[in-house]
């Protein structure tokens, strides 16, 4: 580099998540820690989704304690606001307002060909418009802070697709204004199966370990993991290879100990519940530290409230810029032609 070199820009990194409570394992292990990991080296904006929340149509006197729920596990596992901007999606209007602008270039049957609309519209006798015009939002949240990445699960692919989309469209229409996004999906940890070992991790489900769980918690949820359906005696050799358990071991011990609990799944040497019980203790070591920092900020709430005011102030200052921006190449800045 010489010295007249522009020094390189960070990469932007922007991800959210929707407040439904305390975050899990599927949440943690397929998202929060690789944001903890992104904060030391990229310009990182998390967000925590409440506008995305109400589509789902939960009890609103619920609402305001799981964001907080979920701002207190985001700086639990490690998110940290000296690095990142942290803050809540309503706090910044500019996501609703460039959403509705986006509404100009999006066609219905994109929103229509998504799969979480489709799973989701049968759940309505009469489908909210929300549930159809929920990625438009999404894309908002992205592109008003012109993201470079956005970590994710596997479930949340095709809304990065309809994101470069959105932003292609609105740069064919108005001018060169978007960066198309990229998903950034680790391999192997896109879609974490819940324990019932059937479906994703989903809260929804209940076949989840939540982030915060103590040690009794988490057996309690481990305990009934489903394992290789074949194995029914603990004298049965088991399957490593179609066990959820055994997966989620990968993401606890090192590659010697998973040589151990295969072969002694295989050899029939270590029964399940065994087998669960370190891998519930795995969690739980995991999980000890995000507990007792928990158990600080829930003692001290204005303080998580002054973090996430300060990011709500940070955010805005990006967004609005982008606003400014997007009003203006759109034509909606009407005293300009008084001059
Ligand atoms: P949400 O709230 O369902 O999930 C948050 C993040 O956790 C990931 N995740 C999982 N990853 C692997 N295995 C699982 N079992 C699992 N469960 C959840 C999700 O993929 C996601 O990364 N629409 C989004 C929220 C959102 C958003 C955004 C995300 C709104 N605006 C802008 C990124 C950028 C959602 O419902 O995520």
């Amino acid at each position: 580099m010489t010295p007249t070199d522009p020094p390189s820009r960070k990469k932007r990194i922007f991800s959210g998540m929707q407040p439904s409570g305390e975050a899990h394992l599927g949440n943690y292990l397929g998202a929060l820690r690789r944001w903890v990991e992104m904060q030391d080296e990229h310009d990182c904006i998390w967000c925590i989704v409440d506008q995305h929340a109400i589509t789902a149509g939960g009890d609103p006197k619920e609402l305001p304690g799981h964001v907080l729920d979920l701002a207190v596990s985001y700086l639990s596992v490690g998110l940290d606001p000296e690095k990142s901007i942290i803050f809540v999606q309503s706090d910044v209007p500019e996501h609703t307002e460039l959403a509705w602008l986006f509404n100009a270039v999006t066609p219905i049957g994109d929103l229509e060909r998504m799969t979480q609309f489709k799973d989701k519209a049968q759940r309505f006798e009469s489908i909210p418009a929300g549930i159809l015009n929920y990625p438009i939002l999404q894309a908002a949240d992205i592109l008003l802070y012109k993201a470079d990445g956005v970590p994710v699960g596997e479930d949340q692919k095709q809304h990065l697709e309809l994101t470069r989309d959105v932003a292609r469209k609105f740069n064919a229409a108005y001018g060169e204004t978007f960066p198309e996004t990229e998903p950034l999906i680790e391999k192997g940890v896109g879609r974490i199966l819940g324990l019932d070992g059937e479906a994703k991790m989903s809260k929804s489900l209940g076949n989840t370990v939540p982030v915060l769980a103590g040690p009794d918690e988490v057996w309690e949820r481990v305990r009934t993991a489903v394992t290789d359906p074949q194995r029914i005696r603990k004298t049965d050799p088991g399957r490593p290879e179609v066990c959820n358990v055994y997966s989620l071991h990968h993401f606890f011990a090192d590659g010697d100990v998973l040589e151990d609990i295969a072969t002694q799944c295989r050899g029939a040497t270590r029964g399940c519940v065994d087998c669960k019980r370190i891998l519930s203790d795995n969690i739980t070591e995991r999980f000890t530290p995000f507990r007792e920092r928990a158990a600080e900020l829930v003692e001290k709430p204005e303080r998580v409230r002054e973090i996430l005011d300060d990011g709500a102030v940070r955010a805005r200052a990006i967004a609005g810029a982008t606003i400014t921006e997007v009003r203006d190449r759109m034509g909606l800045d009407w005293r300009a032609s008084i001059g």
